[in-house]
């Protein structure tokens, strides 16, 4: 039996691709899921289907304020928080040389200070309860740099450097926080829609259509990670296709 039977988890980025994947994997093994995106009609749809076991609060990661009312709800609807999913992100994609200044300050906030907000809403809880599980989606990207992309993978190395030091830092406190970061390679999701139209973004999409995983490859991944036993910390999950190099 998975042990995430009853389990509460907040799922940010859960309107589309890994997280909704996520949300229905987790609910669908018993866990309680607090859903969190911007598109509210995604994610009253997603709730429907997953009936009495999912709550869900239109919210932005880059707001402080919203990622603590998500634990709020979470404590309120299911009493108590298990573990969060921190998946929120963006990839608008381009050379530094088209100086997209905006573009790079979003993936900042999304994906950097995104992760930083869930997880100052998230500490008080489980440093209190001393217990808890922080699962954040990083990216192969975070292993191996690639072109194109400089800005993506500068925050998703972020996200390993910040998650392996948190997790020391919990074992030598003692506080019983698990930390899992998970790297996937290309997953077909609607992470590609916000890069402008480009030969390389034609190429790029030819290949995940060709070869990228589904959503709940990674969704399982997850699960792997939240359903292990209390003395069982798994810290990095790298899901590739097969055919990725
Ligand atoms: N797909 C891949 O190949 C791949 C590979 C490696 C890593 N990843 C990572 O996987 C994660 C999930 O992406 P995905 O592939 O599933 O793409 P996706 O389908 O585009 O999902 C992205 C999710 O993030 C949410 N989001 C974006 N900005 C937000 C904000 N400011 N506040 C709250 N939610 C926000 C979106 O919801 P709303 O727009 O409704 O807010 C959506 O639910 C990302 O961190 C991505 O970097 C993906």
């Amino acid at each position: 039996m998975r042990n995430v039977e009853n389990k509460v988890v907040i799922i940010t980025g859960a309107s589309s691709g890994i997280g909704e994947a996520t949300a229905k994997t987790l609910a669908e093994n018993g866990a309680k899921v607090v859903l969190s995106a911007r598109r509210e009609d995604r994610l009253a749809t997603l709730a429907g289907e997953i009936g009495g076991n999912a709550a869900w609060l239109k919210s932005d990661v880059t707001s402080l304020e919203d990622m603590q009312a998500l634990v709020k709800l979470a404590k309120e609807k299911f009493g108590k928080v298990d573990a969060v999913f921190a998946n929120a992100g963006i990839m608008p994609g381009g050379n530094m040389s088209e100086q997209k200044a905006e573009d790079w300050m979003g993936m900042v906030e999304v994906n950097i200070k995104g992760v930083l907000n869930v997880m100052a809403a998230v500490l008080p809880e489980f440093i209190a309860q001393k217990r808890g599980h922080i699962a954040v989606t990083s990216s192969a990207a975070a292993l191996r740099s690639v072109p194109g992309n400089a800005v993506y993978c500068g925050t998703k190395h972020f996200v390993r450097a910040m998650l392996d030091s948190f997790r020391m830092e919990a074992a030598a406190e003692g506080t019983n926080i698990h930390a899992t970061t998970i790297y996937p390679g290309a997953v077909k999701t609607e992470l590609l829609n916000t890069i402008a139209p480009s030969e390389t973004k034609a190429m790029v999409e030819k290949f995940y259509e060709e070869a990228g995983l589904t959503p709940d490859v990674i969704a399982n991944a997850v699960l792997y990670a939240i359903s292990q036993p209390d003395h069982v910390n798994v810290s990095d999950l790298v899901v590739r296709p097969s055919k990725e190099a």
